[in-house]
């Protein structure tokens, strides 16, 4: 890459002390920002879209998720898909069988950008529906930006990692609850990667994120992912002592088992 365009990129990523050498984080930081990552960092800058990068708030097995700053000071969440085999490799089952993205080439790169689209629209299609996801922001080749979901001015920790009162867990429960059905009913998508982990907890109740695999209601395997994102959900707030009756949410399990879609 050009030397002005590195300038540039190396001003606005400060906080990630990415050029420091030796640092533990180098060698994770030296497989996010690979040169083509870089150059797409760059575009979504002088595009305006973002300004800054300030600090990673998550480093995953496929991707990492750092916290940006836009022009005006407002929070982004930049969530940075990897580009490795091992990302390639996890994704790709995923989406072979999607018809959205039959035409998409065997090819790595190609197969990662069509992901971080795919998890965008998604977040839109959820979003359609008054569903709580984070706003989408922007989306170029493997990076993805959205809105940053917060509680206290700090990231908002997944529901994995907080003790709520019982009356509040009850609230989030039903929350969830809706979101698989209206999710399934109205966005006309299963998420397949719902736990609570994945689920963070904001200022504003409950947030579900991660979205990328979530596939469309009338796919093939929806009603397999569906089982399994209900009986993950269930499971979690069983186990914290909430009441996991859902009037909607045990409806909709008795119409698959009845169309004999969930065994
Ligand atoms: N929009 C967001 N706002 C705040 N934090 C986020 C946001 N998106 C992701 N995160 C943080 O990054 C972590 C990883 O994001 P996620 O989309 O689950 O990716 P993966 O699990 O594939 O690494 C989340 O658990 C959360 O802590
Ligand atoms: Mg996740």
């Amino acid at each position: 890459m050009e030397e002005e365009k590195y300038r540039f990129l190396e001003h606005r990523l400060e906080g990630l002390n990415i050029r420091e050498k030796d640092s533990s984080a180098r060698k994770t930081m030296d497989e996010v920002f690979d040169e083509k990552t870089l150059l797409t960092l760059y575009k979504l800058m002088t595009r305006g879209v973002i300004e800054k990068l300030e600090f990673p708030i998550s480093t995953g097995k496929e991707g990492n998720v750092f916290l940006g700053l836009d022009r005006d000071g407002g929070q982004l969440a930049v969530k940075i898909y990897r580009t490795s085999n091992a990302t390639y490799r996890s994704l790709a089952r995923y989406i072979e069988d999607d018809p959205r993205f039959r035409k998409v080439k065997r090819n790595r790169r190609a197969l990662i950008k069509e992901w971080a689209r795919k998890e965008f629209q998604n977040l839109h299609r959820y979003r359609n529906t008054s569903l709580p996801v984070p706003e989408p922001v922007a989306v170029l080749d493997n990076v993805l930006v959205m809105t940053y979901v917060s509680l206290d001015e700090s990231p908002a920790p997944q529901l994995r990692s907080i003790g709520l009162k019982a009356d509040i867990l009850q609230a989030v429960f039903d929350t969830v609850a809706d979101f698989i059905v209206r999710g399934y009913h109205e966005a006309k998508l299963v998420h397949g990667d719902l736990s609570e982990f994945n689920i963070l907890y904001s200022d504003s109740g409950p947030v579900v994120i991660d979205v990328g695999q979530a596939v469309i209601s009338s796919y093939a395997m929806a009603p397999i992912y569906l089982k399994r994102d209900i009986e993950n959900i269930r499971k979690y707030f069983l186990r914290n002592g909430a009441d996991i009756s859902n009037p909607a949410l045990d409806e909709l399990v008795s119409q698959l088992k009845t169309e004999h879609l969930l065994l």
